[in-house]
């Protein structure tokens, strides 16, 4: 049975969630699921904006069925080739013999890459401010590459000033009925999976990021439906503003976030001490966390909400404690910069994942690291406390 939503009169969303993956692209735990978007607009001709994944197509179909209401479908809008939003490509042009598909040249490119498919005369190519009438309704397509693929491009619907987003400004979750941000509680229930989302699929290019949307920033917006999560139709100032601050590096909070690797609890204990005597002067929703049993997703999204990070790790095979040198690989792929980092290293009898953590920090742009650098020898002693305090000390400075 269909399962619809109105996103105005004539637009329909015909996605759909999934609540059973447990692994989004196989990497990212998804425990609120995920849902994968698809826009239907009806006029003299009838236009889908990008299809969903494979796993939900049983749903998708009945929703484009009972949208279209025996209508054909004309054309198929592709914003983005990646599967999760492609993979219904194959059977809609089966099914509807005179749909054509609209991309760009990279997106055209891609389709013949994943699928055997015979696109002659099923294709329109689109370039940068193009325009396709639907009827009342004109699209009109922008490119925006490397958000997060280089094929990628958003739609803008003319009449109603929707931005069609692609995979700008989603999330992980599932829609529970409740579509529109105005719905829900997203700063209590969606931001966190929103950040941990934007963070880890598009954090590496926040130039791009930027570049969008000072492209965009002249359109007038109603709406944005993106591919996934919430649809936008209200406050889009506050979604803008933390794209902003995402993609532009620049720490949501003012707040300290210890990330620690402890193979028997000796390094934690350091940063409980720490993380106690921050609280002991007043520094609030301090955030710690273990890197063994935190997926690193979180850790990253965590290192863009916060200013300042303190890295802790015991010494590994005469480097850094792998879960920490895993954060701190990705740390560097996604392009963290402008973050003020304390380092606490433990090392029995050679410790050097200090210095190690301090050169893979060196590498990533304008990383403040403060002193002094703590060395732990096997467990916290009291000839320890007073570095504690004085990284404590360094901390509350460059918080004020
Ligand atoms: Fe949701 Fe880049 O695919």
């Amino acid at each position: 049975m269909y399962c619809t939503r109105n996103i105005t009169d004539d637009i329909f969303w015909v996605g759909g969630s999934d609540r059973r993956l447990a692994l989004f692209e196989n990497l990212f735990p998804i425990p609120r699921g995920v849902s994968y978007n698809s826009y239907l607009i009806m006029d003299e001709k009838t236009a889908l904006v990008d299809t969903v994944d494979s796993s939900i197509t049983r749903q998708f179909l009945e929703n484009v069925y009972h949208v279209l209401n025996g209508r054909p479908l004309d054309y198929l809008i592709v914003n983005h080739m990646e599967p999760d939003h492609c993979a219904n490509i194959d059977e809609l042009m089966l099914r509807f013999p005179d749909l054509k598909v609209v991309g760009n040249a990279k997106t055209l490119a891609f389709i013949s890459q994943f699928y055997d498919l015979d696109l002659e005369g099923r294709t329109v190519t689109v370039k940068e401010g193009d325009t396709l009438p639907l009827g009342a309704h004109i699209l009109q397509f922008f490119l925006a590459p490397m958000i997060h693929w280089p094929e990628v491009m958003v739609t803008y619907e003319q009449k109603e000033k929707i931005l069609f987003s692609a995979d700008a400004f989603g999330s992980f979750g599932a829609i529970n009925g409740n579509l529109f941000n105005d719905e829900i509680n997203f700063d209590r229930d969606w931001l966190s999976d929103a950040r941990r989302y934007y963070t880890n699929i598009v954090g590496k290019y926040g130039p791009q990021v930027q570049a969008a949307l000072k492209k965009l920033s002249g359109l007038e917006i109603n709406m944005i439906c993106p591919l996934h999560g919430p649809v936008w139709r209200s406050d889009l100032g506050y979604l803008l503003e933390k794209y902003g601050k995402w993609s532009t590096y620049e720490p949501e909070d003012k707040a300290v976030a210890l990330f620690y690797g402890s193979m028997y609890g000796d390094t934690e204990n350091a940063v409980n001490i720490l993380a106690s005597m921050l609280a002991e002067a007043g520094v609030k929703d301090i955030a710690v966390y273990d890197v063994s049993s935190t997926h690193v997703s979180t850790l990253i999204a965590e290192t863009f909400r916060c200013s300042h990070i303190v890295l802790a790790a015991p010494t590994y095979n005469m480097g850094i404690y792998p879960a920490m040198q895993n954060f701190l690989h990705d740390m560097k792929a996604l392009n963290v910069q402008n973050r003020t980092a304390a380092i606490i290293e433990n090392g029995s009898w050679a410790p050097v994942s200090g210095k190690l953590m301090r050169e893979v920090l060196g590498e990533m742009k304008n990383m403040r690291i403060l002193e002094p650098a703590l060395t732990v020898k096997s467990a916290v002693k009291s000839g320890n406390l007073e570095s504690l305090s004085a990284l404590k000390d360094a901390l509350l400075d460059s918080m004020k």
